[in-house]
């Protein structure tokens, strides 16, 4: 009897699974919770509990793989159907033959969703994330993660781990490379922007894919800017800072987010119910799912926050981590604390749901293999569409630091051109970190670049390797820090050229995850190099390459033209011979503050003014250094560009406002100079009195404007209840009344001002 019963089951099951697939691909519209439901009802609790296991496939970019991940386990799994998701998983062919042996082997063919770090793009690579935030242009970052999108679904990718929405302040971190930089309101712009450039308009379009809010949360503030290490910050940074671009990337309809490694108040953020149940899933309505972050549901044991793997399962599950990456830690003990009654089967359900939820939106039940055409995949990846877009995307990420005597751009004849550098020469760094898809050596060099460009005799000298090799595990580079011996060849062809353009600064692997610094000027023996071939040709144009901000404070005193080109791509030699050539305007503004010393650092512009700002009296007694400014050597949102930009009018629609009105804001912008040009107008406010203290600047408004040779546009921007708030240390976003600055300019310095009151 009860035999009859199981199959009975076991054939509605059957026959319900199949209806599930045909009714979805009808009908877009029709209930998804509906299906879910009945998909639910004939699960069981192993079935459940197997969507929330998460298995690393063939490749390992990240970590040492946990115990018990053997592949010979995860095909027993995958064949019980007891795998949600496989990572790390690329290519048609090996997504094709995971996805057929759960669809074709488990019992009820739930298929895969299959997610990878496709950071700044697959195989075509556009500039790192950081690099990409300097544009402030929020169409050509929406383009670039759909270029991305594009290229990991042809692939059979469904599911990126992007985009890190994690604000930083502190450049010793690897990983602000991966982000949008130290603000939360240009932070919560890109998140959007890229959030809708993965998922697209139609998350079941073949070449879109989900996306990934990281890492939730706080995960920018480690102390010390030491990767793994734990976090501690107030609530107010929490609520201000931490959580609005995630709050953003959430609005926007992002699928799932990632916890982080650290904790946070001493709960490590995979354990911690408050910020996934109580704000994401909770206040914030959150109906996606939340990915554990690489085995950090294994590491709670090692926070000592769980006793061993089991008790981590349980706690994890508690607070509202869906899916477990690598940790093995659900697919092991999960059904055990169900059955026991130490997690309620319901928690189970809700996850199961969650995670079933994104693969119908995906369209995966309609087709399992829909991202495995091989067609697509040889036509899709790296195509010319894509090369254009990722060049398009590395000249606006190009950031002009300095242009003495306008020694920029450079001529396009008659010159003697000395090109020095290991960076120069290089097709592997400029790819930055998280490349995923690509090959190595495979980006357009500078000299490659400036080669294109014929009338200047170009002479190259290395000067110096920077790169000498690979330590460890995962690229972990070695630096030269003694060979000197090529410096002569590169002091004598300086000696005999007009300019001399020297590409330094940091390999691509030294950013990224695991890539912390405790110094942040050039690497190994570059500085030494910058300072013998200033000895000799003072025409220097140093283009540096960085994943952070770097403290060059001797270069920007006495190098006459600095270019910030970051790690740009595939295509990086073409942006930046264009930019130097003049052929492509720069208007990039600085995403994150560059330090005169790494001692200044966590240094950001929205700092609070504190008791003692400024020295009244004379006295020592005030919040300064001794050995050094305090200001930054580059401020937040500053860049220039080969046109000038002049502002004037700032005008408000009034001097008193009621609490809820629009107060507007114009400015006229001016191109004073005689080439076409853009610039990033940027309107900061000053909230002079609040029940928490605020900061003596807050990004509120930008807008891209391009302006002619001599023309003069007028820009609006409104304030409003979004703008004019904040959240209070209860987490209640409130605006109060009171008096309020506004300036309007080129960078967080703009000196342009004008006031107002809330009443
Ligand atoms: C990183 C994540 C990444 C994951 C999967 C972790 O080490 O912190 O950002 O998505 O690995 O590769």
């Amino acid at each position: 009897m009860k035999k009859i019963a199981l199959l009975g089951t076991l054939l509605f099951a059957f026959i319900s699974c199949q209806n599930i697939q045909s009714q979805t691909s009808n009908t877009k519209n029709q209930n998804i919770e509906q299906k879910i439901d009945s998909l639910l009802s004939i699960m069981t609790i192993e079935e459940k509990v197997g969507q929330m296991n998460q298995y690393n496939g063939f490749w390992n970019v990240t970590g040492p793989a946990p115990e018990g991940g053997n592949a010979e386990k995860k095909y027993e799994d995958l064949r019980k159907g007891y795998v949600g998701s496989m990572l790390n998983v690329r290519g048609v062919e090996n997504v094709r033959a995971l996805q057929k042996i759960i669809v074709e082997e488990s019992r009820l063919g739930i298929p895969l969703i299959i997610g990878s770090d496709v950071i700044h793009g697959y195989k075509t690579l556009a500039p790192i994330p950081l690099a990409e935030s300097a544009s402030w242009d929020l169409e050509a970052i929406k383009k670039s993660a759909s270029v991305a999108a594009a290229e990991a679904s042809a692939v059979g990718v469904n599911w990126t781990f992007a985009p890190m929405v994690d604000i930083s302040r502190d450049a010793r971190w690897g990983r602000v490379m991966e982000g949008a930089g130290e603000d939360p309101f240009l932070g919560s712009k890109i998140a959007v922007a890229r959030v809708t450039g993965f998922q697209g308009e139609d998350l079941s379009a073949v070449n879109t894919i989900a996306a990934c809010a990281k890492h939730f949360a706080a995960y920018g503030f480690t102390e010390a800017g030491k990767e793994y290490n734990t976090v501690d910050i107030g609530t107010s940074t929490l609520y201000n800072y931490v959580l609005p671009p995630f709050k953003a990337a959430k609005d926007a309809g992002v699928k799932t987010f990632m916890n982080s490694f650290n904790d946070l108040n001493g709960v490590p953020a995979t354990g911690d119910k408050f910020l996934q149940r109580d704000i994401l899933k909770g206040k914030w309505n959150f109906d996606g799912f939340v990915v554990s972050d690489w085995a950090s549901i294994r590491e709670m044991v090692d926070w000592g926050h769980a006793k061993d793997l089991k008790d981590a399962a349980k706690k994890a599950a508690i607070a509202g981590s869906d899916l477990d990456m690598e940790s093995n830690a659900y697919i092991n003990h999960l059904v055990d604390l169900v059955k026991s009654g130490e997690v309620e089967e319901s928690l189970i359900d809700d996850a199961a749901r969650r995670i079933l939820r994104v693969k119908f939106e995906l369209g995966l039940f309609d087709d399992p293999y829909k991202y495995c055409d091989e067609e697509r995949e040889k036509t899709v990846i790296g195509s010319t569409k894509h090369l254009d877009a990722v060049l398009d995307m590395a000249k606006k990420s190009i950031v002009l630091l300095k242009n003495d005597n306008n020694l920029l751009p450079l001529k396009k004849e008659g010159q003697k051109i000395a090109l020095i550098g290991a960076l120069a020469n290089d097709k592997n760094s400029p790819l930055g970190s998280w490349r995923i898809g690509s090959d190595d050596n495979t980006a357009v060099s500078v000299l490659e670049g400036m080669q294109a460009y014929k009338g200047n005799k170009l002479t190259y000298a290395k000067g110096a390797d920077l790169f000498v090799g690979n330590a460890g595990f995962v690229h972990e580079v070695i630096i030269n820090e003694t060979d000197k011996s090529d410096f002569a060849e590169a002091i004598k062809v300086a000696k005999q050229s007009d300019v001399v353009v020297m590409v330094l600064g940091e390999h691509g692997f030294q950013s990224g995850e695991a890539r912390s610094r405790t110094n942040l000027q050039l690497p190994g023996v570059q500085q030494e190099l910058l300072e013998a071939v200033y000895k000799v040709n003072k025409n220097i144009v140093l283009v540096l390459n960085n994943g952070r901000p770097l403290a060059v404070s001797w270069a920007d005193e006495h190098i006459p033209a600095i270019v910030e080109a970051w790690q740009l791509g595939t295509q990086t030699g073409n942006a930046v011979a264009q930019v130097l050539y003049g052929d492509y305007n720069p208007s990039g503004k600085l995403p994150m503050t560059f330090p005169r010393h790494v001692g200044q650092v966590p240094i950001y512009y929205n700092y609070k003014n504190t008791g003692r700002p400024t020295d009244k009296d004379n006295n020592v007694f005030w919040s300064h250094y001794i050995d050094s400014e305090k200001t930054p050597l580059y401020p937040f949102g500053y860049g220039l560009s080969y046109s000038t930009f002049e502002y004037s009018n700032l005008n408000l629609n009034g001097t008193s406002f009621k609490t809820g009105s629009e107060v507007n804001v114009s400015v006229n912008v001016t191109n004073t100079s005689n080439i076409d040009g853009k610039e990033v107008v940027q309107l900061y406010i000053r909230d002079l009195v609040g029940s928490v203290t605020r900061p003596v600047r807050e990004l509120k408004g930008f807008e891209l404007v391009e302006l002619k040779a001599g023309e003069t546009k007028t820009i609006n921007f409104a304030l409003n209840n979004e703008t004019l708030g904040f959240y209070n240390n209860q987490g209640d976003y409130i605006v109060e009344p009171g008096d309020f600055k506004v300036f309007v300019g080129g960078s967080s310095t703009a000196t342009l001002e004008a006031g107002f009151e809330l009443k």
